[in-house]
């Protein structure tokens, strides 16, 4: 049996948020230069997004560029940039015909001409009701949480808003990522068992699902074992696992 044909479709998480990993590996042991593995990613990116709208996930996150990336290399940042801009026009009619909405999740310090195709995506597919498509560009964690604190911050500051309403639901609903229910599956490719800055504030409960293969080389297939790993979980949140069976 395929894991596609495994999926309990009563029981798919409603957010995926994924941290594509290896795409500079898989173009070394091609013996090709690391913007190779980005472009390849790209495939793996559109093969996702499809395999998610199939398996009826609601959103889907993709780690695609953090904060820390503007570290790499001049050379492999200016071309991880053309690839985004490029990529996002040429995908962009295909992802309008399958009813998607585009998000962008990210500090927006991006250059001028991918911000104006960025703004464009969302804007042409904001009406858009099938899959949400959250792209993490400039993103990291910690600074989402941190924006959020100026957020309330700035409200408060304006007497609009008494500090001591603050909770986790009020710091949840001033997010820059508010829009999103939490990742109920947060899936990292390439081996790597780190969390890297991602969705820090949402992954509290997210359940965890590492493989060894690398981003280029990810498949539907691969998308929909983890979904069925994923359901073979105990969910706890804190019970005991003869609560949560009685439930
Ligand atoms: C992930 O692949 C893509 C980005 C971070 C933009 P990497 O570029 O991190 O690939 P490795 O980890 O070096 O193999
Ligand atoms: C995390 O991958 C960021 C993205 C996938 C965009 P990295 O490859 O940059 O993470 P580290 O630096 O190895 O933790
Ligand atoms: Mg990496």
């Amino acid at each position: 049996m395929t894991y596609k044909e495994q999926i309990d479709p009563a029981r798919v998480p409603s957010h995926i948020a994924i941290i594509m990993d290896g795409n500079g590996r898989w173009a070394k042991k091609q013996g090709s230069v690391r913007l190779v593995g980005h472009k390849f990613g790209v495939g793996s990116v559109r093969r996702v997004t499809e395999a998610a709208q199939i398996a009826g996930v609601k959103f889907l996150t993709l780690y695609a560029f953090s904060t820390e990336n503007w570290n790499r290399p001049a050379a492999e940042v200016s071309g991880l940039m053309s690839l985004l801009g490029s990529t996002i026009e040429s995908e962009i009619a295909e992802l309008i015909k399958n009813n998607v909405r585009v998000k962008i999740l990210g500090d927006g310090r991006l250059p001028e001409s991918l911000r104006k195709k960025l703004m464009a995506a969302e804007d042409k597919t904001k009406d858009n009701t099938g899959l949400t498509l959250v792209l993490a560009l400039s993103y990291s964690g910690r600074w989402e949480i941190a924006e959020t604190a100026r957020r309330i911050a700035d409200e408060a500051a304006k007497g609009g808003l008494n500090p001591e309403k603050v909770d986790e639901e009020l710091f949840a609903s001033y997010m820059p990522g508010s829009f999103m229910p939490d990742p109920e599956l947060l899936i990292r490719t390439s081996g790597e068992y780190r969390i890297s800055n991602f969705l820090l504030w949402q992954t509290a409960y997210s359940e965890f699902y590492f493989t060894e293969t690398l981003w280029p080389d990810f498949q539907a297939e691969d998308l929909y074992k983890a979904i069925v790993d994923y359901q073979h979980r105990e969910r706890r949140f804190g019970m005991t696992s003869e609560q949560i069976q009685t439930k």
